[in-house]
């Protein structure tokens, strides 16, 4: 499956209200809504989703934040589906996200930066099965 990519609203955006506004955007650039829930993270979840991360001086705090409201998950179709969406969102921190990405308008800071993407089609599959079951694919 290279034509999916795994998308998170982050709580920080969540709380912000930018949910709608963030979906437009997704659906606005092509990409298809395979699968969505709102849901919340335990802090479980989220050691065993950024694992990849555990060694970085950053782990304690971005398992506190993904944990600290509900967030948006998502499993997004489109051709080319990782690299358009790395694309669409931006660079990881805000402040370097061009101009009329959605970190640009939505995120607020490096460790609060509004949403999630996959960085390969590996781990798009991975993190799609990680929150989602086979029946709740469309
Ligand atoms: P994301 O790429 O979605 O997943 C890992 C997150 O770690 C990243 O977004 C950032 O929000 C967060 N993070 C916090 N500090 C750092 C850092 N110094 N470098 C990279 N990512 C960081």
């Amino acid at each position: 499956m290279s034509n999916i990519t795994l998308t998170m609203i982050k709580p920080d955006a969540v709380e912000n209200g930018y949910i709608g506004s963030i979906l437009n955007e997704i659906t606005n650039a092509g990409f298809k809504i395979k699968a969505m829930k709102m849901t919340q993270l335990s802090v479980a979840d989220a050691q065993k989703f950024y694992e990849i991360h555990q060694d970085k001086p950053f782990f304690s705090d971005l398992v506190e934040f993904m944990t600290s409201g509900p967030i948006v998950a998502a499993v997004l179709e489109k051709e080319n589906a990782v690299e358009d969406f790395r694309k669409l969102i931006g660079a990881t921190n805000p402040a370097e996200a061009e101009q009329g990405t959605i970190r640009q308008k939505y995120a607020e800071q490096l460790e609060r930066n509004a949403i999630h993407g996959s960085d390969s089609n590996e781990n798009a599959k991975i993190e799609s099965q990680f929150h989602f079951s086979g029946r709740e694919v469309f």
